[in-house]
């Protein structure tokens, strides 16, 4: 039987990406005991009040269609929370609501992106990106991220990156892997290149309630981009709730009104049960993101001093993960990581989050303290040995 090409852009997408953690998975199955720190998935329950009002809509009937644009409640409070952040007005025409902020991007990159065009991505990226660009018939064009500039974009990186083919930078902030969180100079800087180059700009803001220090900033905020910027989010992280499937995008209103056609005939609408738990979660400040935030931050400094030379930890600036670089071990990541699955410890490589990363591990900080310790014990004792054992071979 014949398919349409989508099915071979989107073939072996990722599979590689995941091999140590479905390792780490069989052979924790197996009964082997493995410190897991691949996945970022937050270790907190939601907040009781959250589930409490998501089981009342529940009983309250809240189980018919809903809107396919967003439940009205949810679509003011959404738009109240960005203009309240951004200081402009905000309407609930410039709100859609998805299942989480994956399908927010899925769903705005087929708006926006074709076949034969390039979209602009900080290379190392999220693991789903690529899938989310090819899915459209576009590419990826990388920006070069550096370990120097600990991985926060330049804008003179972006401006030669970018080709008569680009119509869209996908940006991430906080940023997954390396948690590097931009500035707002910086997003003004990356911002006038995407002016100058009538660019979209897709802000991938779901670990926005995660900034360790200073202030999150989004090129939604800005007024000289705001005709340009669509941010997508959702409560997967900041209400510890990834499994409710709640997430949105707000943007202009035209972009809105050209992409609910699409997220009609693909959703046909959102759980209004659910709409009303992520209208309440939304309410007021989240206390389990700022949990989150305290904890994450104080695990990345944990490991920082925990980590010895030759291994080099990056301090992030937020987000659930932290990398460390492997090369003066003369492993790359991937080498060194499943070597570390013997040791009973799994991480993801940085290669499968793109080249520029592919010296380093990154390690969730969603497990607790000790076993966070023992990991990196565990991690400074494999390097002792790799290091003469490559100096030998
Ligand atoms: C950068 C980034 N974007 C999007 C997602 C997916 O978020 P959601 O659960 O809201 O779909 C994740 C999940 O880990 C992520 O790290």
């Amino acid at each position: 039987m014949r398919y349409a090409s989508i099915t071979d852009r989107m073939a072996g997408l990722g599979s590689g990406k995941w091999a140590v953690h479905v390792e780490a998975r069989r052979r924790a199955a197996a009964g082997n005991r493995i410190i897991e720190l691949t996945i970022g998935e937050p270790d907190v329950a939601p907040e009781p009040a959250l589930l409490e009002v998501m089981m009342h809509a529940l009983r309250a009937g809240r189980t018919r269609y809903g809107s396919g644009r967003a439940d009205p409640a949810l679509a003011a409070v959404i738009a109240e929370r960005y203009a309240r952040r951004s200081g402009r007005s905000v309407a609930a025409a410039n709100v859609l609501a998805f299942p989480g902020t994956q399908a927010a991007l899925y769903a705005s990159m087929t708006a926006l992106a074709d076949h034969g065009d390039e979209v602009l991505v900080g290379d190392p990226m999220y693991a789903t990106y690529e899938g989310v660009v090819r899915a459209t018939g576009a590419r990826v064009r990388p920006v070069p991220l550096r370990a120097a500039d600990r991985f926060h974009m330049r804008a003179e990186d972006l401006e030669a990156a970018v080709t008569p083919q680009c119509r869209v930078l996908l940006l991430n902030s906080p940023h997954n892997p390396t948690g590097a969180t931009l500035t707002r100079d910086e997003i003004a800087a990356i911002g006038e290149v995407c002016r100058r180059h009538d660019l979209w700009i897709v802000s991938d803001e779901v670990y926005e309630e995660l900034t360790f220090d200073g202030a999150f900033a989004s090129p939604f905020d800005d007024p000289a981009l705001a005709e340009r910027t669509v941010a997508v989010s959702s409560i997967s992280k900041s209400h510890a709730a990834p499994g409710l499937r709640s997430g949105w995008a707000v943007g202009p209103q035209e972009f809105c009104q050209r992409l609910l056609p699409i997220s009609e005939t693909m959703l046909f609408g959102t759980p209004p049960f659910i709409a009303d738990a992520t209208a309440h979660a939304l309410g007021a400040a989240s206390a389990t993101a700022e949990r989150m935030r305290l904890a994450y931050r104080r695990r990345a400094g944990l490991v920082a001093e925990s980590i010895a030379s030759p291994l080099v930890p990056l301090i992030p600036d937020g987000g659930m993960f932290i990398l460390v670089d492997v090369a003066a071990t003369g492993l790359d990541g991937e080498g060194f990581a499943w070597r570390l699955l013997d040791e009973g410890v799994a991480v993801m490589p940085g290669g499968s989050f793109g080249e520029g990363a592919r010296t380093f591990l990154r390690i969730s900080l969603t497990v607790p303290d000790e076993a966070l310790a023992e990991a990196c014990s565990r991690m400074n004792r494999l390097a002792e040995r790799v290091v003469p054992e490559r100096r030998r071979a």
